[in-house]
């Protein structure tokens, strides 16, 4: 069965329905339910394969719909909402009883977002419920940018999907746990570390871990994340390093993959060159279609450049260093 591409009204017709709907968002698209029904999140778990103990992201379309999702929202949170919302940022606060039990996976807290996409806040709107969206990726997948990554993974599974084109940021929200002090930024976005300091004040980070974390901060911390299918290595260092690492390579009879930014396309003579466009935003908005891209290139190892860290850098090398394992091979 050929899952529907469907409007905004039959979008928001099927969520008051109970069935899961994909949508659109600024950050990646997500698969919507109702977050108050817990048979419409079981849905979202079994769709996307998702393990049970992994909380999801409830969306508000207005801030007025906040005290019926937390059940206390501190001074530092308000602030941290008045400042990126509607937006990519994630705040995990006390979570309130009306919630389906499934959704916080049992936890007391709860991460809400209200976004800043046209179609997912008249979504939100229309169906005037509070709605869990995990990323529309099956798991273990990169979280989809465009409707067709989600018709991809998850066709045939889903009741509808909404396509918004393609995704303006490309990585997920930054997530941020506002009920320890200081506050704890558990998923780097694009919502930086220090635009929240210049709000609250300093706030902790917590460590990228890419092996097994026995209890995590951030339930979706301890699962292995996306991995494509040949190995993935991080390169640090010259643009001559690079060069001779892919040299090795296929001198050892590798095809070798290499991921870069546009102008570094003719860095290297690798088998197969794919590019992440030019500048951190466009880097950040190819990023899991490249990704993806790799997993139907016929390579045996993949290496990609390593970029700068300075504002969303820190969230596209979180997502590489999931996706490499945490290989790095430096100068
Ligand atoms: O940009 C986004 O956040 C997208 C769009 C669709 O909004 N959603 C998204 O959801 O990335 P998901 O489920 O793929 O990632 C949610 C992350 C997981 O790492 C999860 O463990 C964490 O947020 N999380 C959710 N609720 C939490 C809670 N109560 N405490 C700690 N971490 C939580
Ligand atoms: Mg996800």
């Amino acid at each position: 069965m050929e899952t529907k591409f469907v409007s905004i009204e039959e979008a928001a017709a099927l969520l008051r329905a109970g069935a899961v709907v994909a949508f659109p968002t600024e950050t990646v698209y997500g698969l919507g339910a109702d977050a108050t029904s817990d048979a419409a999140i079981a849905q979202i778990f079994a769709s996307k394969g998702r393990p049970g103990d992994n909380p999801l992201i409830v969306h508000i379309g207005d801030l007025a719909w906040l005290s019926s999702v937390v059940s206390a929202c501190s001074d530092t949170a308000q602030r941290l909402m008045d400042a990126f919302w509607p937006g990519p940022l994630t705040v995990i606060l006390p979570k309130h009883e009306n919630l389906a039990e499934r959704v916080t996976a049992g936890l007391s807290t709860v991460g809400v977002r209200m976004p800043s996409h046209s179609v997912a806040l008249e979504l939100l709107r229309a169906v005037e419920l509070p709605i869990a969206a995990p990323s529309a990726n099956v798991s273990g997948r990169p979280s989809p940018t465009r409707a067709v990554h989600v018709a991809d993974d998850l066709d045939g599974r889903i009741a509808g999907i909404v396509d918004g084109g393609a995704a303006e940021i490309g990585l997920e929200s930054t997530v941020i746990d506002c009920t320890v002090e200081p506050p704890v930024i558990l998923r780097p976005g694009a919502v930086t570390r220090a635009e929240i300091e210049a709000v609250i004040g300093p706030v902790d980070v917590a460590e990228v871990r890419t092996d097994d974390v026995a209890a995590p901060k951030s339930p979706g911390m301890k699962y292995r994340h996306y991995a494509p299918k040949a190995p993935m290595t991080i390169v640090q260092g010259s643009e001559a390093f690079f060069r001779q690492v892919v040299a090795e390579a296929r001198c050892a009879g590798k095809r070798v993959g290499v991921l870069v930014a546009e102008e570094h396309a003719h860095c290297c003579d690798a088998d197969v060159v794919l590019t992440c466009g030019s500048g951190q935003a466009a880097v950040a908005r190819r990023l899991y279609d490249v990704l993806r891209e790799f997993d139907s290139a016929d390579v045996d190892v993949i290496y990609s450049e390593s970029f700068s860290e300075v504002g969303i850098g820190e969230a596209i090398m979180n997502r590489l260093r999931k996706a490499s394992g945490g290989r790095v091979i430096a100068e």
